[in-house]
Protein backbone atom coordinates (compact mmCIF):
# COMPACT_ATOMS: atom_id res chain seq x y z
CA UNK A 1 0.00 0.00 0.00
CA UNK A 2 1.39 3.70 -0.84
CA UNK A 3 1.78 5.51 2.07
CA UNK A 4 -1.25 7.14 3.41
CA UNK A 5 -1.17 9.68 6.04
CA UNK A 6 -4.76 10.17 8.04
CA UNK A 7 -5.10 13.41 9.97
CA UNK A 8 -6.33 12.15 13.58
CA UNK A 9 -7.93 15.23 15.82
CA UNK A 10 -7.83 14.31 19.13
CA UNK A 11 -5.89 11.46 18.25
CA UNK A 12 -4.31 12.00 22.34
CA UNK A 13 -7.43 10.87 23.84
CA UNK A 14 -8.81 7.57 25.28
CA UNK A 15 -10.56 6.77 21.89
CA UNK A 16 -8.00 8.23 19.59
CA UNK A 17 -4.93 6.81 20.92
CA UNK A 18 -6.24 3.40 20.66
CA UNK A 19 -7.37 4.20 17.30
CA UNK A 20 -3.45 5.60 16.10
CA UNK A 21 -2.03 2.57 17.46
CA UNK A 22 -4.35 0.32 14.91
CA UNK A 23 -3.67 2.73 11.99
CA UNK A 24 0.14 1.98 12.60
CA UNK A 25 0.03 -1.12 12.77
CA UNK A 26 -2.77 -1.61 9.86
CA UNK A 27 0.51 0.65 7.90
CA UNK A 28 -1.03 3.94 7.73
CA UNK A 29 0.57 7.23 8.80
CA UNK A 30 -1.16 8.94 11.32
CA UNK A 31 -0.86 12.54 12.08
CA UNK A 32 -2.26 13.64 15.50
CA UNK A 33 -3.78 16.91 16.17
CA UNK A 34 -4.98 17.91 19.63
CA UNK A 35 -4.95 20.55 22.38
CA UNK A 36 -4.43 18.81 25.07
CA UNK A 37 -8.02 19.56 26.62
CA UNK A 38 -8.37 16.28 27.88
CA UNK A 39 -4.77 14.52 27.92
CA UNK A 40 -1.82 14.34 29.78
CA UNK A 41 1.26 16.02 28.62
CA UNK A 42 4.53 13.26 28.95
CA UNK A 43 8.00 14.09 28.46
CA UNK A 44 9.14 16.33 25.75
CA UNK A 45 6.20 17.99 25.46
CA UNK A 46 4.25 15.13 23.64
CA UNK A 47 1.11 13.62 24.87
CA UNK A 48 1.70 10.49 27.34
CA UNK A 49 -0.91 8.21 25.51
CA UNK A 50 0.94 8.78 22.31
CA UNK A 51 4.34 8.00 23.58
CA UNK A 52 2.87 5.20 25.17
CA UNK A 53 1.44 3.92 21.56
CA UNK A 54 5.18 4.64 20.25
CA UNK A 55 6.08 2.37 23.01
CA UNK A 56 3.99 -0.53 22.17
CA UNK A 57 4.66 -0.41 18.49
CA UNK A 58 8.13 1.08 18.31
CA UNK A 59 7.03 3.15 15.61
CA UNK A 60 6.98 7.20 15.86
CA UNK A 61 3.75 9.40 15.91
CA UNK A 62 4.04 12.92 14.46
CA UNK A 63 1.74 14.91 16.72
CA UNK A 64 0.66 19.00 16.82
CA UNK A 65 -0.41 20.59 19.63
CA UNK A 66 -3.18 22.73 18.41
CA UNK A 67 -7.27 23.64 18.79
CA UNK A 68 -9.27 23.01 15.76
CA UNK A 69 -10.53 26.19 16.76
CA UNK A 70 -7.36 27.63 15.23
CA UNK A 71 -8.12 27.83 11.54
CA UNK A 72 -4.52 29.36 11.03
CA UNK A 73 -2.81 25.76 12.69
CA UNK A 74 -4.87 23.79 10.72
CA UNK A 75 -4.53 25.00 7.55
CA UNK A 76 -0.36 24.75 8.00
CA UNK A 77 -1.05 21.25 8.80
CA UNK A 78 -3.30 20.73 5.61
CA UNK A 79 0.01 22.51 3.67
CA UNK A 80 2.69 20.28 5.66
CA UNK A 81 1.33 17.17 4.72
CA UNK A 82 -0.84 15.29 2.28
CA UNK A 83 -3.85 13.69 3.88
CA UNK A 84 -6.06 11.16 2.74
CA UNK A 85 -8.59 11.34 5.46
CA UNK A 86 -9.43 12.89 8.66
CA UNK A 87 -10.25 11.04 11.75
CA UNK A 88 -12.37 13.40 13.57
CA UNK A 89 -12.47 12.74 17.27
CA UNK A 90 -11.54 15.98 19.00
CA UNK A 91 -14.21 17.38 21.26
CA UNK A 92 -16.09 17.52 24.38
CA UNK A 93 -18.08 14.52 25.64
CA UNK A 94 -19.55 15.38 29.68
CA UNK A 95 -22.76 15.13 29.52
CA UNK A 96 -23.81 16.32 32.17
CA UNK A 97 -20.89 19.46 32.07
CA UNK A 98 -22.50 20.02 28.60
CA UNK A 99 -25.90 20.97 30.11
CA UNK A 100 -24.07 23.83 32.50
CA UNK A 101 -21.66 24.90 29.62
CA UNK A 102 -23.48 24.54 26.10
CA UNK A 103 -22.17 27.16 24.66
CA UNK A 104 -18.90 25.48 24.75
CA UNK A 105 -20.52 22.52 23.80
CA UNK A 106 -21.60 24.02 20.48
CA UNK A 107 -18.31 25.97 20.01
CA UNK A 108 -15.69 23.36 20.05
CA UNK A 109 -18.14 20.49 18.58
CA UNK A 110 -20.40 22.30 16.38
CA UNK A 111 -17.71 25.75 15.06
CA UNK A 112 -14.83 23.09 15.63
CA UNK A 113 -15.98 20.83 13.08
CA UNK A 114 -17.41 23.54 10.53
CA UNK A 115 -13.49 24.52 10.58
CA UNK A 116 -12.11 21.02 10.27
CA UNK A 117 -14.59 20.52 7.10
CA UNK A 118 -13.93 24.28 5.43
CA UNK A 119 -9.49 23.43 6.04
CA UNK A 120 -10.39 20.00 4.92
CA UNK A 121 -12.36 21.25 1.04
CA UNK A 122 -9.87 24.36 1.03
CA UNK A 123 -6.83 21.38 0.45
CA UNK A 124 -9.03 19.28 -1.59
CA UNK A 125 -9.26 16.43 1.63
CA UNK A 126 -13.25 14.99 1.25
CA UNK A 127 -13.00 12.03 3.74
CA UNK A 128 -14.34 12.28 7.28
CA UNK A 129 -14.53 9.61 9.42
CA UNK A 130 -16.86 10.87 12.54
CA UNK A 131 -17.21 9.97 16.45
CA UNK A 132 -20.92 9.86 16.80
CA UNK A 133 -22.74 8.14 19.69
CA UNK A 134 -25.76 6.23 20.48
CA UNK A 135 -26.61 9.27 22.15
CA UNK A 136 -28.41 10.39 19.02
CA UNK A 137 -31.33 7.86 19.19
CA UNK A 138 -32.68 9.56 22.30
CA UNK A 139 -34.83 7.18 24.66
CA UNK A 140 -34.99 3.88 22.31
CA UNK A 141 -38.38 3.04 20.88
CA UNK A 142 -37.67 -0.17 20.17
CA UNK A 143 -34.23 -2.06 20.54
CA UNK A 144 -31.86 -3.37 19.84
CA UNK A 145 -31.40 0.09 17.91
CA UNK A 146 -30.69 -0.36 14.00
CA UNK A 147 -29.70 2.94 12.02
CA UNK A 148 -33.20 3.19 10.79
CA UNK A 149 -33.68 3.90 14.23
CA UNK A 150 -35.45 7.61 14.38
CA UNK A 151 -32.59 10.18 16.11
CA UNK A 152 -32.52 13.39 17.41
CA UNK A 153 -34.44 12.96 20.36
CA UNK A 154 -31.33 14.27 22.43
CA UNK A 155 -32.07 15.99 25.40
CA UNK A 156 -28.34 17.56 26.22
CA UNK A 157 -26.01 19.69 24.50
CA UNK A 158 -23.70 16.88 24.22
CA UNK A 159 -25.81 14.53 22.42
CA UNK A 160 -27.42 17.49 19.97
CA UNK A 161 -24.19 18.57 19.19
CA UNK A 162 -23.42 14.78 18.10
CA UNK A 163 -26.82 15.00 15.92
CA UNK A 164 -26.27 18.23 14.75
CA UNK A 165 -22.53 17.27 13.41
CA UNK A 166 -24.55 14.18 11.47
CA UNK A 167 -26.94 16.26 9.91
CA UNK A 168 -24.47 18.60 8.53
CA UNK A 169 -22.14 16.39 6.97
CA UNK A 170 -24.57 14.53 5.59
CA UNK A 171 -25.60 17.63 4.18
CA UNK A 172 -22.40 18.66 2.90
CA UNK A 173 -22.07 15.00 1.25
CA UNK A 174 -25.49 15.76 -0.51
CA UNK A 175 -24.66 19.55 -1.67
CA UNK A 176 -21.29 18.99 -2.80
CA UNK A 177 -19.43 16.38 -5.61
CA UNK A 178 -16.63 14.15 -3.60
CA UNK A 179 -17.56 14.18 -0.51
CA UNK A 180 -17.81 10.86 1.60
CA UNK A 181 -18.07 10.50 5.19
CA UNK A 182 -18.77 7.48 7.65
CA UNK A 183 -20.41 8.43 10.68
CA UNK A 184 -19.53 5.90 14.01
CA UNK A 185 -22.46 5.55 16.73
CA UNK A 186 -20.72 4.43 19.36
CA UNK A 187 -21.99 2.49 22.13
CA UNK A 188 -20.30 2.36 25.60
CA UNK A 189 -16.07 2.29 25.00
CA UNK A 190 -14.46 0.30 27.72
CA UNK A 191 -11.37 -1.83 27.98
CA UNK A 192 -7.64 -1.04 27.44
CA UNK A 193 -5.00 -1.74 24.99
CA UNK A 194 -3.95 -5.43 26.23
CA UNK A 195 -0.40 -4.70 26.71
CA UNK A 196 -1.69 -2.55 30.13
CA UNK A 197 0.17 0.42 28.75
CA UNK A 198 -2.97 2.48 27.52
CA UNK A 199 -6.08 3.15 28.48
CA UNK A 200 -8.66 5.38 29.80
CA UNK A 201 -7.61 8.37 32.06
CA UNK A 202 -10.54 10.43 32.99
CA UNK A 203 -9.79 13.97 34.82
CA UNK A 204 -11.79 14.23 37.92
CA UNK A 205 -14.28 12.15 39.15
CA UNK A 206 -15.50 10.00 36.10
CA UNK A 207 -19.28 10.25 34.65
CA UNK A 208 -18.81 6.62 33.47
CA UNK A 209 -19.51 3.70 35.02
CA UNK A 210 -16.47 1.36 34.18
CA UNK A 211 -13.50 4.40 35.03
CA UNK A 212 -15.38 4.64 38.22
CA UNK A 213 -15.51 0.91 39.06
CA UNK A 214 -12.09 0.24 37.93
CA UNK A 215 -10.82 3.42 40.26
CA UNK A 216 -13.13 1.82 43.48
CA UNK A 217 -11.66 -1.64 42.17
CA UNK A 218 -7.52 -0.48 42.73
CA UNK A 219 -8.71 1.89 45.67
CA UNK A 220 -9.15 5.14 44.48
CA UNK A 221 -12.43 5.70 45.23
CA UNK A 222 -14.68 4.35 48.31
CA UNK A 223 -17.96 3.30 46.80
CA UNK A 224 -19.83 2.77 43.50
CA UNK A 225 -23.07 5.15 43.45
CA UNK A 226 -25.45 2.98 41.18
CA UNK A 227 -27.70 5.14 39.28
CA UNK A 228 -31.48 3.46 40.12
CA UNK A 229 -32.35 -0.23 40.38
CA UNK A 230 -36.01 0.36 39.55
CA UNK A 231 -35.69 0.44 35.58
CA UNK A 232 -37.75 -2.17 33.97
CA UNK A 233 -34.49 -4.72 33.10
CA UNK A 234 -33.83 -7.97 34.67
CA UNK A 235 -31.81 -6.62 38.32
CA UNK A 236 -33.53 -3.36 37.70
CA UNK A 237 -30.04 -1.50 37.19
CA UNK A 238 -29.62 0.01 33.14
CA UNK A 239 -28.45 -1.77 30.52
CA UNK A 240 -25.88 -0.75 28.45
CA UNK A 241 -23.85 -2.22 25.01
CA UNK A 242 -20.66 -2.07 26.51
CA UNK A 243 -17.09 -2.70 23.33
CA UNK A 244 -13.83 -2.76 23.72
CA UNK A 245 -12.30 -0.06 22.84
CA UNK A 246 -9.57 -2.21 20.56
CA UNK A 247 -12.27 -3.47 19.05
CA UNK A 248 -13.80 0.16 18.21
CA UNK A 249 -10.46 1.51 17.68
CA UNK A 250 -10.50 -1.46 14.63
CA UNK A 251 -14.30 -0.09 13.22
CA UNK A 252 -12.04 3.09 12.61
CA UNK A 253 -10.01 0.79 9.78
CA UNK A 254 -12.78 -0.24 8.37
CA UNK A 255 -14.43 2.95 7.87
CA UNK A 256 -11.44 3.63 5.94
CA UNK A 257 -11.43 0.99 3.89
CA UNK A 258 -15.50 2.00 3.02
CA UNK A 259 -14.04 5.49 1.86
CA UNK A 260 -12.09 3.70 -0.52
CA UNK A 261 -15.29 2.70 -2.14
CA UNK A 262 -16.75 5.96 -2.81
CA UNK A 263 -19.48 5.64 -0.49
CA UNK A 264 -21.38 9.06 0.36
CA UNK A 265 -22.55 9.01 3.64
CA UNK A 266 -22.79 6.23 5.59
CA UNK A 267 -23.84 5.70 9.04
CA UNK A 268 -23.04 2.53 11.60
CA UNK A 269 -23.89 1.47 14.88
CA UNK A 270 -20.70 0.08 16.85
CA UNK A 271 -21.46 -2.23 19.68
CA UNK A 272 -21.65 -6.19 20.33
CA UNK A 273 -25.28 -6.02 20.34
CA UNK A 274 -25.69 -7.65 24.30
CA UNK A 275 -26.71 -5.45 27.01
CA UNK A 276 -25.46 -5.78 30.74
CA UNK A 277 -26.55 -4.42 33.79
CA UNK A 278 -24.48 -1.96 36.28
CA UNK A 279 -24.65 -4.72 37.99
CA UNK A 280 -23.40 -7.37 35.89
CA UNK A 281 -20.79 -4.84 34.89
CA UNK A 282 -19.78 -4.71 38.56
CA UNK A 283 -19.79 -8.55 39.22
CA UNK A 284 -17.36 -8.86 36.11
CA UNK A 285 -14.67 -6.33 37.15
CA UNK A 286 -15.17 -8.19 40.77
CA UNK A 287 -14.19 -11.47 38.96
CA UNK A 288 -11.56 -10.00 36.61
CA UNK A 289 -9.89 -8.27 39.50
CA UNK A 290 -10.50 -10.22 42.67
CA UNK A 291 -11.27 -7.32 44.33
CA UNK A 292 -14.79 -6.77 46.18
CA UNK A 293 -16.37 -3.35 45.11
CA UNK A 294 -18.84 -2.35 47.41
CA UNK A 295 -21.93 -0.35 45.86
CA UNK A 296 -24.86 1.94 47.15
CA UNK A 297 -27.86 2.08 45.34
CA UNK A 298 -28.93 5.99 45.21
CA UNK A 299 -31.60 7.62 42.71
CA UNK A 300 -32.09 7.60 38.97
CA UNK A 301 -29.27 9.99 37.27
CA UNK A 302 -31.61 12.76 35.18
CA UNK A 303 -31.68 11.45 31.18
CA UNK A 304 -30.62 8.25 31.79
CA UNK A 305 -32.81 5.32 30.05
CA UNK A 306 -33.14 2.27 31.06
CA UNK A 307 -31.59 0.20 28.45
CA UNK A 308 -29.56 0.83 24.71
CA UNK A 309 -28.06 -1.50 23.04
CA UNK A 310 -27.27 -1.97 19.00
CA UNK A 311 -28.33 -4.28 16.38
CA UNK A 312 -24.57 -4.32 15.00
CA UNK A 313 -25.25 -6.34 11.82
CA UNK A 314 -24.93 -3.40 9.68
CA UNK A 315 -21.55 -2.98 10.16
CA UNK A 316 -20.59 -6.44 9.70
CA UNK A 317 -22.74 -6.57 6.23
CA UNK A 318 -20.77 -3.26 5.01
CA UNK A 319 -18.12 -2.73 6.48
CA UNK A 320 -16.70 -6.52 7.53
CA UNK A 321 -16.15 -5.39 10.82
CA UNK A 322 -17.57 -7.15 13.93
CA UNK A 323 -16.47 -6.93 17.62
CA UNK A 324 -14.26 -9.73 18.72
CA UNK A 325 -14.18 -9.36 22.30
CA UNK A 326 -16.67 -9.95 24.98
CA UNK A 327 -17.38 -9.01 28.45
CA UNK A 328 -14.51 -10.43 30.54
CA UNK A 329 -11.52 -9.67 27.90
CA UNK A 330 -12.52 -5.93 28.69
CA UNK A 331 -12.43 -5.95 32.37
CA UNK A 332 -9.29 -7.96 31.84
CA UNK A 333 -7.94 -5.61 29.92
CA UNK A 334 -9.41 -2.50 32.18
CA UNK A 335 -8.11 -4.24 35.13
CA UNK A 336 -4.59 -4.38 33.62
CA UNK A 337 -4.07 -0.92 32.62
CA UNK A 338 -5.81 0.47 35.93
CA UNK A 339 -3.53 -1.45 38.25
CA UNK A 340 -0.31 -0.93 36.16
CA UNK A 341 -1.64 2.70 35.92
CA UNK A 342 -3.33 3.43 39.29
CA UNK A 343 -3.09 7.17 38.42
CA UNK A 344 -3.51 6.52 35.11
CA UNK A 345 -1.05 8.62 32.73
CA UNK A 346 0.49 10.57 35.51
CA UNK A 347 3.06 9.07 37.72
CA UNK A 348 0.94 10.61 41.18
CA UNK A 349 -2.27 11.36 42.05
P1 LIG B 1 -11.25 12.08 25.02
O1 LIG B 1 -11.63 13.31 25.77
O2 LIG B 1 -10.35 11.09 25.66
O3 LIG B 1 -10.60 12.50 23.62
C1 LIG B 1 -10.92 13.71 22.96
C2 LIG B 1 -9.60 14.39 22.62
O4 LIG B 1 -9.88 15.61 21.93
C3 LIG B 1 -8.78 14.77 23.86
O5 LIG B 1 -7.45 14.29 23.74
C4 LIG B 1 -8.83 16.30 23.89
O6 LIG B 1 -7.64 16.85 24.43
C5 LIG B 1 -9.04 16.62 22.42
N1 LIG B 1 -9.70 17.90 22.20
C6 LIG B 1 -10.79 18.41 22.83
N2 LIG B 1 -11.09 19.61 22.34
C7 LIG B 1 -10.20 19.88 21.35
C8 LIG B 1 -9.98 20.98 20.46
N3 LIG B 1 -10.76 22.06 20.52
N4 LIG B 1 -8.95 20.92 19.60
C9 LIG B 1 -8.12 19.84 19.56
N5 LIG B 1 -8.28 18.78 20.37
C10 LIG B 1 -9.30 18.79 21.25
O7 LIG B 1 -12.60 11.36 24.55
P2 LIG B 1 -12.85 9.93 23.90
O8 LIG B 1 -13.62 9.12 24.86
O9 LIG B 1 -11.61 9.42 23.29
O10 LIG B 1 -13.88 10.36 22.75
C11 LIG B 1 -13.47 10.65 21.43
C12 LIG B 1 -14.68 11.04 20.61
O11 LIG B 1 -15.63 9.98 20.66
C13 LIG B 1 -15.41 12.28 21.10
O12 LIG B 1 -15.85 13.02 19.99
C14 LIG B 1 -16.58 11.72 21.87
O13 LIG B 1 -17.66 12.61 21.89
C15 LIG B 1 -16.90 10.49 21.05
N6 LIG B 1 -17.63 9.48 21.83
C16 LIG B 1 -17.10 9.00 22.99
C17 LIG B 1 -17.82 8.07 23.73
C18 LIG B 1 -17.28 7.54 25.05
O14 LIG B 1 -18.05 6.98 25.81
N7 LIG B 1 -15.99 7.68 25.34
C19 LIG B 1 -19.07 7.61 23.28
C20 LIG B 1 -19.57 8.10 22.08
C21 LIG B 1 -18.84 9.05 21.35
N1 LIG C 1 -23.90 4.47 36.17
C1 LIG C 1 -23.97 4.26 37.53
N2 LIG C 1 -23.05 4.86 38.32
C2 LIG C 1 -22.06 5.67 37.83
C3 LIG C 1 -22.01 5.88 36.43
C4 LIG C 1 -22.96 5.28 35.62
O1 LIG C 1 -24.84 3.54 38.01
O2 LIG C 1 -21.26 6.21 38.61
C5 LIG C 1 -24.87 3.77 35.28
C6 LIG C 1 -25.74 4.68 34.44
O3 LIG C 1 -26.89 5.05 35.13
C7 LIG C 1 -26.01 3.80 33.22
C8 LIG C 1 -24.74 2.96 33.09
O4 LIG C 1 -24.12 3.00 34.36
O5 LIG C 1 -27.07 2.94 33.48
C9 LIG C 1 -23.76 3.49 32.06
O6 LIG C 1 -23.50 4.86 32.30
P1 LIG C 1 -22.31 5.64 31.56
O7 LIG C 1 -22.29 7.05 32.09
O8 LIG C 1 -21.06 4.86 31.64
O9 LIG C 1 -22.75 5.59 30.04
P2 LIG C 1 -24.03 6.22 29.35
O10 LIG C 1 -24.66 5.12 28.57
O11 LIG C 1 -24.88 6.98 30.25
O12 LIG C 1 -23.30 7.30 28.42
C10 LIG C 1 -22.62 6.90 27.25
C11 LIG C 1 -21.54 7.89 26.83
C12 LIG C 1 -22.15 9.20 26.46
C13 LIG C 1 -23.25 9.00 25.47
C14 LIG C 1 -24.25 8.00 26.03
C15 LIG C 1 -25.40 7.70 25.13
O13 LIG C 1 -20.63 8.10 27.87
O14 LIG C 1 -21.15 9.98 25.84
O15 LIG C 1 -23.56 6.79 26.27
O16 LIG C 1 -25.03 6.85 24.13
F1 LIG C 1 -23.87 10.17 25.23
Amino acid sequence: MAEEKVLVTGGAGYIGSHTVLELLEAGYVPVVVDNLHNAIRGAGGVPESLRRVEEVTGRTVEFEEADILDGAALRALFEKHHFTAVIHFAGLKAVGESVRRPLDYYRVNLTGTIQLLETMRAHGVRKLVFSSSATVYGAPRYLPLDEGHPVGGCTNPYGKSKFFIEEMVRDLCRAEEGWQAVLLRYFNPTGAHPSGRLGEDPQGIPNNLMPYVSQVAVGRREILSVFGNDYATEDGTGVRDYIHVVDLAKGHIAALGKLKENCGCKVYNLGTGTGYSVLQMVGAMEKASGKTIPYRVVARRDGDVAACYADPKLAEEELGWKAAFGLDKMCEDLWRWQKNNPHGFSATA
